[in-house]
Parts: structure tokens; C-alpha cells; sequence
């Protein structure tokens, strides 16, 4: 079975911040409310012109710059988004030619939140089985495309962006183990659609936003995040207290601390992008990564335990060592 390892890291955060203030002008909510029951503080949003695709491209541009990356022996990529550019041609394939990048396979996951842990674990198990040394997986969200304004109780959560890793092959296994889960039951509590159909004998509304049962999903997610934890580091053979830093699925900050607290771990172990980016799904961990790599929080041999969580109800964790140096990421972001 061939190692791999994460080799560096890109992101890309669009130029419009949005503060919790813009909500108060076209809602009934409050700065306050927002902070105290979510955390967070502002999210960013795409321009107009901008999709998915060009935020991926200027991620990885941003992770060649930092890291002198050569993208032209890239031999998969993989993209976990909800909200691509189009159905077709996929979010991929746009990568493949605007990176100018030869001979690869394209691919798009959907599977929300947990998107980018997917992407992980199957480029881990691509280049295990030996069909293919040099990854690239992007999580990227333009969620400001699918919310609906009106709806006070989703649209102030979520924020776009993007990130990506590149995985390869290599001598030393620093990407440990992993496993993935899924909930189908639970579709009907968050999900978006364009056609009306029923979804485990619930009718849905099908406006193309999203749509979500804050506390069912809330309190599934408590239960899935401290299991998955716990979960990640028995299968790994080590305790919570080994880890140094935590990358959850960055959703609601305060739904963090109540798991860490119940957990019993500081939370100055658990590294978010909730505060700053809003929920930014597929691209949440990737962000809180590449910012806990900006900041020095996070450092080269430091063992990282990633756990994401979303619609489906889907969920996906994996261990792993920091051998990206952060000191070479510039403060672009
Ligand atoms: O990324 C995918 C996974 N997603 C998640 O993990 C999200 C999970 N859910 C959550 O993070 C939280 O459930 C929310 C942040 C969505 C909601 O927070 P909550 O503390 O669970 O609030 P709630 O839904 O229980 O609502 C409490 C009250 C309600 O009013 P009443 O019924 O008590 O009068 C809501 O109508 O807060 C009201 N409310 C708001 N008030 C001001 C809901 N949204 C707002 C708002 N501003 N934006």
C-alpha cells in the first residue's frame, strides 16, 4: 500500500465582507443574537461574476505562490462543492484547463459540509491502491448564491470561500486513518432542491435554496461531532489528549465549545473558521487549517484530527500529521 502525505495548502476568501449589521437591516435579528447563538462576527461573499470554479483556481494559484507548487504532473482532482458552477461540464474540468494541467481525472463530490474530509479519504485511498501519486482537493462554497434573505434562520450562517490540499504520494504515511458515515434518514432536515418530490415521505420545497431544522440538525451534529471524535481516535490507536489541534466542520462556534466542553478538551485545541468566515461547508476546514497554519497556531509534525459533518446526513473524519509550513504562507487571505 503507498503512504501519502498533505504536501501544502491553498485558500481564497472573496473581497466583500459582510458584517451581522447587513442583517440587521433586512431581517429581524441582531448582532447580538448571531454572536451569542452562533459566534459569528462577519462572513465574505462571491462578486456577481465570480463562481465556484474561479474562487478553486485562485486557491490553488494562492498555494503554488506560497509553496512553489508544479501542478503539471497532477494526475487527479477532486472537487467538493454544492453549489458548482453548473451540472455540467463539472467544477473540475474547469481546473484541469484554466491550471493548464495535461493528463488528469476530474471529478465533483456533493455531499455538503463534509465534502472536503471526503475528498481527503478517497485521495488517500487512490493513491494507496496505486492509481495516482499527486492529488489536488478543493472544498469551495458560494453559499450566498443558495440562501434565501428572507430566511432568519439559515441566511445569517453562511459565507463563501475555498481551499484546497494537495495530496501525493509519498515515503512517509503521515495521513492516518479515516472513516466516513452517512444518516439518509435525516435528509428531509437540511437539504435544497429544484424539483417537487418527497424525501423519506417529507415534501420539500423546491426553490433551488437550502433548507435547514436548525435544532434537528444541531443536535444530530453534537452527537455525530463528539462520537466522530472519539471514534477518530480509537481507530487510530491514540487518546483526545494526543491531538494538538482540532479542524471540525466549522458550523456554529458555539455548538463547538458545547462538544469540546462535553469532551473535556480546551478549546484552545479546536481551530475554526466560523467566527471570521461564517459556515462556508465544503471550503470551513480547509480555511480554519490554512489560518491555523497563517497564525503559527498550527505546526509542522502537529497531529491534526478533521471531522466533517453535513447534509445527507453525511460525515467524514481522518488523522493526520502537519508537515505543511506555515511560515511560508504570505497574508493574502
Ligand atoms: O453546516 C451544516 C450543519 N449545520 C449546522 O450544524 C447548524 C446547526 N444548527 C444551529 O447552528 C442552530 O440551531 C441555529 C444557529 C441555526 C439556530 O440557533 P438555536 O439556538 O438552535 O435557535 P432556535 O432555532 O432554537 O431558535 C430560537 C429562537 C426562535 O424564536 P422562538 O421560537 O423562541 O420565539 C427563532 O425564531 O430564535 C429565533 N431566531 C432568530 N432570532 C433572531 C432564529 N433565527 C434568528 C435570527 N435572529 N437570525
Amino acid at each position: 500500500m503507498n503512504s501519502s502525505t498533505v504536501k501544502a495548502l491553498g485558500a481564497y476568501c472573496p473581497h466583500t465582507k459582510v458584517d451581522n449589521s447587513y442583517f440587521e437591516g433586512i431581517l429581524d435579528t441582531s448582532d447580538t443574537w448571531i454572536r451569542e447563538r452562533t459566534g459569528i462576527e462577519s462572513r465574505y461573499f462571491a462578486a456577481e461574476n465570480e463562481y465556484t470554479g474561479d474562487m478553486c483556481v485562485n486557491a490553488a494559484l494562492d498555494m503554488q505562490k506560497n509553496f512553489n507548487v508544479d501542478f503539471s504532473d497532477v494526475d487527479f482532482i477532486i472537487v467538493a462543492s454544492m453549489t458548482p458552477d453548473q451540472t455540467i461540464p463539472n467544477v473540475a474540468s474547469q481546473i484541469q484547463t484554466r491550471l493548464g494541467i495535461r493528463n488528469t481525472g476530474a471529478v465533483d463530490i456533493c455531499c455538503a459540509c463534509s465534502g472536503f474530509c471526503y475528498g481527503l479519504t478517497m485521495a488517500k485511498g487512490l493513491i494507496a491502491a496505486g492509481c495516482c501519486r499527486k492529488i489536488l482537493v478543493f472544498g469551495a462554497e458560494i453559499m450566498s448564491r443558495i440562501i434565501d434573505f428572507k430566511d432568519r434562520n439559515t441566511c445569517i450562517l453562511f459565507g463563501d470561500g475555498a481551499g484546497c490540499a494537495l495530496v501525493e504520494r509519498s515515503e512517509e504515511n503521515t495521513v492516518f486513518e479515516c472513516f466516513s458515515g452517512t444518516d439518509g434518514s435525516m435528509g428531509k432536515e437540511l437539504y435544497l432542491s429544484t424539483r417537487n418530490r418527497y424525501v423519506n415521505g417529507a415534501e420539500i420545497i423546491a426553490d433551488g435554496m437550502v433548507h435547514q431544522n436548525g435544532r434537528a440538525v444541531y443536535k444530530w451534529a453534537v452527537n455525530t461531532l463528539s462520537e466522530g471524535l472519539r471514534t477518530l481516535a480509537s481507530i487510530n490507536g491514540i487518546t483526545l489528549d494526543d491531538v494538538d489541534c482540532f479542524l471540525p466542520h466549522s458550523a456554529n462556534y458555539r455548538m463547538l465549545e458545547a462538544v469540546f466542553k462535553g469532551l473535556g478538551i480546551p478549546m484552545d485545541k479546536c481551530v475554526d473558521s466560523v467566527r471570521r468566515y461564517g459556515n462556508t461547508s465544503a471550503a470551513s476546514i480547509p480555511l480554519a487549517w490554512y489560518e491555523g497554519l497563517r497564525t503559527g497556531r498550527i505546526r509542522q509534525g502537529d497531529t491534526l484530527m478533521l471531522l466533517g459533518f453535513g447534509a445527507g446526513f453525511t460525515y467524514s473524519g481522518l488523522c493526520l500529521r502537519n508537515t505543511i509550513d506555515g511560515s511560508r504562507i504570505g497574508q493574502n487571505v
